[in-house]
């Protein structure tokens, strides 16, 4: 299979964006289109992420989660970026370097670390946890990566970013009245001395690592090198598209990728959806075509539906047109990846929710409030199952008619094309079309 003549036909600059609330596969196809790929970047999020590889290392069958390194790094020569617009744990990204490395993966002179994205510290983390504490029954069941705090940091520009690490004095300074300020406010014990010598080590070991890398997107831009950029969570846990307020702190739609890496929308020339077969949602919010608790439970163990970064169990539910269709609109997406296709074999029926009704009316555009959304009705085409396994099919022709119908179905409705199909976890188990 050649992805090079796919992705000639799909540009320079491509960007997968997830359409649902995370989790839909995104890390498999960066995986896979990244061997044909020059640069391989992350624009926005942080730890809060958790994309699943799985495939061979050194002759073993391995799964590899990525939080913050981007996707493609198991690719041996490719560059990795961590954007602007990333809010960084270095502890955790140290730890990720470090396992890969236990894997043979060598990151050096070619992991770029953006001067201007984030830091997320550990009191970041710990303030998650005390305003989900404090939410009672409302908690937006976040990951407790910190990803709220770091953001709120950046937004009430009191933000440290990976450029003050190089001028040590001065990011003692920072990080000692940030400590401070958070230690009165949230009335915590904070060793604001150990952590500053903590960030000394640090400092020394980033330091190669800590370019502006707009400066070299848009020079590699310019020599005509590919750049595939990897997106985190999902179009509904956008801060300003999502379900608010249960989404996460950052714009995950193609926008918030171009500005997490100072690239100019107009050089963005392809947006690939990647969209389960299904649906599913970690942590708390609306969610319309949820099933109830034994059906979903079905479903969460047919599809292995676990958490990649907390463990949690994912909530499941069947496709909804009006939440991919958004994304396509607000991504500007031209094609779809479908994952997971495999894990409806044995399905005696599926259902797809084609349409919203708000008080009796149809609706297309989600509705802002989630006191709205939950009051939704769906309304669900029915469509009859297929028996037969399809994790060995590698042609859409050789699925079974009834496996064929269905992802037909959805590119009608969706009316985008599915030009990838997912037939199972590793890197192999995907048709092209
Ligand atoms: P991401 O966050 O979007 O990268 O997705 P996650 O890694 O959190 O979750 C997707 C899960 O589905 C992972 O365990 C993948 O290994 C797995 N996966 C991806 N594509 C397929 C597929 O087509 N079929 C099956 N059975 N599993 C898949
Ligand atoms: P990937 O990139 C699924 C969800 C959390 C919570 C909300 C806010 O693997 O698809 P946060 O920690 O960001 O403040 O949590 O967003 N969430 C994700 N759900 N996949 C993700 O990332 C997610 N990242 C955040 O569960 O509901
Ligand atoms: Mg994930």
């Amino acid at each position: 299979m050649s992805y090079d003549s796919i992705l000639k036909n799909l540009g320079q600059v491509i960007y997968i964006a997830g359409t649902q609330w995370g989790d839909e596969g995104k890390g498999k196809l960066v995986d896979i289109l990244a061997e044909e790929c020059d640069i391989i970047a992350r624009a926005t999020g942080g730890a809060n992420a958790g994309h699943t590889i799985c495939t061979n290392v050194g002759g073993k069958k391995k799964k590899i989660i990525f939080h913050l390194i981007p996707s493609g790094a198991l690719h041996a020569d490719k560059i990795c970026i961590i954007g602007n617009g990333m809010v960084v744990h270095v502890p955790t990204l140290l730890e990720e370097m470090e396992m890969l490395r236990e894997d043979g993966i060598a990151l050096e002179n070619r992991l770029l670390l953006s001067d201007r994205a984030h830091l997320l510290f550990d009191y970041h983390q710990e303030i998650d946890a005390i305003q989900e504490q404090g939410r009672g029954g409302n908690k937006v069941g976040t990951t407790k990566r910190g990803i709220g705090p770091a953001y709120a940091d950046k937004i009430s520009r009191r933000g440290i970013r990976l450029a003050d690490l190089k001028n040590f004095n001065l990011f003692a300074e920072k990080l000692r009245a940030n400590m401070e300020w958070v230690a009165k406010m949230y009335h915590c014990n904070l060793d604001i001395e150990q952590e500053i010598v903590r960030y000394k080590d640090i400092a020394e070991i980033l330091s190669p690592y800590i370019v502006n890398t707009t400066e070299f997107i848009d020079l590699a831009y310019r020599q005509g090198k590919r750049i595939l950029i990897e997106g985190a969570q999902g179009a509904h846990l956008d801060i300003d598209l999502g379900t608010y307020p249960y989404v996460t702190s950052s714009n995950t739609s193609s926008g918030g990728a171009c500005i997490g890496l100072g690239l100019a929308p107009n050089r963005l020339e392809t947006v690939i959806g990647i969209a389960k077969a299904y649906t599913t949602r970690v942590g708390s919010g609306p969610f319309p075509t949820e099933l109830p608790p034994i059906e979903g439970d079905l479903l969460r163990e047919a599809g292995k539906e676990y958490g990649a970064t907390t463990g949690r169990p994912r909530r499941c539910g069947w496709f909804d047109v009006t939440v991919v269709r958004n994304a396509i609109v607000t991504s500007g997406i031209s094609t779809l990846n479908l994952t997971k296709l495999d894990v409806f074999s044995g399905f005696e029926t599926i259902k797809i929710g084609t349409r919203y009704l708000l008080e009796n009316k149809p609706i297309s555009f989600i509705p802002a409030t989630v006191e709205e959304l939950r009051k939704v009705d769906v309304e669900y085409l029915e469509m009859p199952g297929w028996k037969q396994d399809i994790s060995t099919k590698e042609k859409f022709k050789d699925l079974p008619k009834l496996c064929q119908n269905y992802v037909l179905k959805l590119e009608e409705l969706l009316g985008t094309p599915i030009q990838f199909i997912g037939v199972g976890a590793d890197r192999e188990q995907m048709i092209v079309r």
